[in-house]
């Protein structure tokens, strides 16, 4: 079981107390990248990842929630240990198994998210070839938002399929998790929990026990 921080809720006034923190507690930090196209939010790119994957040396779980993944994944693919692109983002799907290749030829793992209102089902065709799939269980684009309950199906589904055919990919779920949802989804097959205002307020330690 992993917990994938979200650096989406740091304070960004004084963020080499809290990256010290993170990384004497966790591995992975989940690093969202947003265009004000693709989402109603703007982040951070490529300079950033760069600079926290430096003094952090903490796995990079870089989520891109942009109109033009390719693109994008080419800003951060230096500084990215998993690549994670949504579905929905594909304008033609013949291009999702070329974005995977090109992200395994830049030894980056890479993963599909779906949002909420999208059957995990559209998947199917790629799940031989992803690293892991993102079930994102709020909207994207904010961070603070209330769990949907519908997300605890898609991931049965994922590790029900995965176990059928024999896969290997990882299951991820973000958005909501806190100490009231971790532990079905967890129980649910969930392999990677983001979490960012839950983990990210008050007592990172106390509040990472509370999540497993
Ligand atoms: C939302 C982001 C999430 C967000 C999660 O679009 O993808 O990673 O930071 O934050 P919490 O845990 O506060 O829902
Ligand atoms: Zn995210």
């Amino acid at each position: 079981m992993k917990i994938s921080v979200s650096v989406l809720s740091l304070d960004y006034s004084d963020t080499k107390k809290q990256l010290d923190e993170i990384k004497k507690h966790l591995n992975y930090m989940h690093f969202d990248v947003m265009d004000a196209h693709f989402v109603p939010n703007l982040t951070f790119g490529p300079k950033i990842l760069s600079d926290f994957k430096r003094y952090t040396g903490m796995i990079t779980d870089v989520h891109i929630m942009v109109d033009n993944p390719r693109f994008v994944s080419e800003m951060v693919a230096n500084d990215a240990d998993i690549i994670t692109f949504h579905y929905e983002a594909m304008e033609d799907e013949s291009d999702i198994i070329p974005m995977i290749e090109y992200l395994h030829s830049k030894k980056v793992k890479a993963g599909i998210a779906v949002n909420p209102g999208t059957n995990v089902t559209v998947l199917l065709p790629y799940l031989h070839v992803a690293d892991l799939v993102l079930v994102m269980s709020v909207e994207p684009g904010f961070g603070g938002q209330s769990f949907i309950e519908s997300s605890y199906a898609k991931i049965e589904y994922l590790k029900e399929y995965r176990e059928k055919n024999n896969l290997n990919y990882l299951i991820e779920v973000d958005g909501g998790v806190n100490d009231t949802n971790s532990h079905k989804l967890i129980e649910s097959g969930a392999d990677i929990l983001v979490s960012g205002s839950f983990l990210l307020k008050g007592d990172l330690k106390e509040n990472i026990d509370k999540l497993l």
